[in-house]
């Protein structure tokens, strides 16, 4: 693929998987939008990167359909559409699982991924393609992450149908495994430290996964044309223990 040709919008690449992708596809030639909801975190996490391609932020919340309509309305015509918002909420063992907290978990992932998604639609070069970013969680039998399982899995359940449907967009997800991005800041410190430390003991790669290693998955399905419908497990094997 030519990525000098190539625009792309990246939802939630701000931070973490989703900037790492910037990183690579403004490397690689592409013109890039990076959305978030903070322009200045955008505009520093934008500074650094390098072309040939370039990267500009815009601040939209991607819970806003109004919002998230307007801008497809005007950022178009696009070529890829990369979904990589984050949510946060629902782990946890079942019997002391916070349902309200799960609830607030689908809100912020799954809902916006799928505004996001219809919303862009329009804007979206009819062969070009449609990535999710989901979780390991939603195939492995982890005590303690049902309710993520769960969130994960109503987005992976969709990908086959809508690559069939939406063809000859396609459309495919990236299965990320534990990956050292700013989500586990939410958690004490003592927390991540523990579990990146079992995960790196366990893990049959030896390590904790990186947001360049997901990036690089993300930017293989979006070049590579005949992958559609597929879910990559980017989990250092994970879903093997
Ligand atoms: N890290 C892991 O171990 C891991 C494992 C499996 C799956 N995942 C999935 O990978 C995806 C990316 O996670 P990450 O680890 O890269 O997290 P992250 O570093 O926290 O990045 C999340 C990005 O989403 C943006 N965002 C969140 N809500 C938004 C909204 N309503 N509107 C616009 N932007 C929004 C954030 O920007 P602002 O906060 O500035 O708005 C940020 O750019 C998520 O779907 C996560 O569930 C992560």
């Amino acid at each position: 693929m030519n990525w000098q040709s190539e625009k792309v919008v990246v939802l939630g690449g701000s931070s973490g998987i989703g900037l790492a992708t910037v990183s690579r596809l403004t490397a690689a030639g592409a013109n890039v939008v990076a959305i978030g909801r903070d322009q200045d975190k955008l505009d520093k996490a934008l500074a650094g990167l390098e072309g040939p391609g370039r990267a500009v932020g815009e601040a939209l919340d991607c819970t806003d359909r109004a919002a998230l309509d307007r801008f497809f309305g005007r950022v178009g015509p696009i070529d890829h559409l990369l979904l990589t918002l984050s949510g946060g909420e629902g782990g946890g063992r079942f019997d002391e699982l916070d349902l309200t907290a799960l609830r607030r978990g689908f809100e912020a992932k799954v809902w916006p991924q799928l505004e996001a998604a219809q919303a862009g639609l329009p804007a979206l070069r009819h062969d070009g393609s449609l990535t999710f970013v989901t979780a390991i969680s939603a195939r492995i039998a982890n005590p303690g992450t049902a309710g993520l399982g769960a969130i994960n899995g109503a987005l992976e359940c969709m990908i086959g149908s809508l690559a069939r449907e939406l063809a000859p967009l396609r459309v495919n997800a990236v299965s990320p495994g534990v990956i050292d991005t700013a989500w586990w800041d939410r958690f004490p410190a003592s927390v991540k430290t523990d579990l990146f430390r079992q995960q790196a003991e366990t893990l049959p790669v030896g390590r904790v996964g990186q947001a360049q290693d997901v990036a690089h998955a993300l930017q293989f399905l979006m070049e590579n044309t005949f992958m559609t419908g597929a879910i990559i497990e980017c989990d250092g094997g994970l879903r093997l223990l």
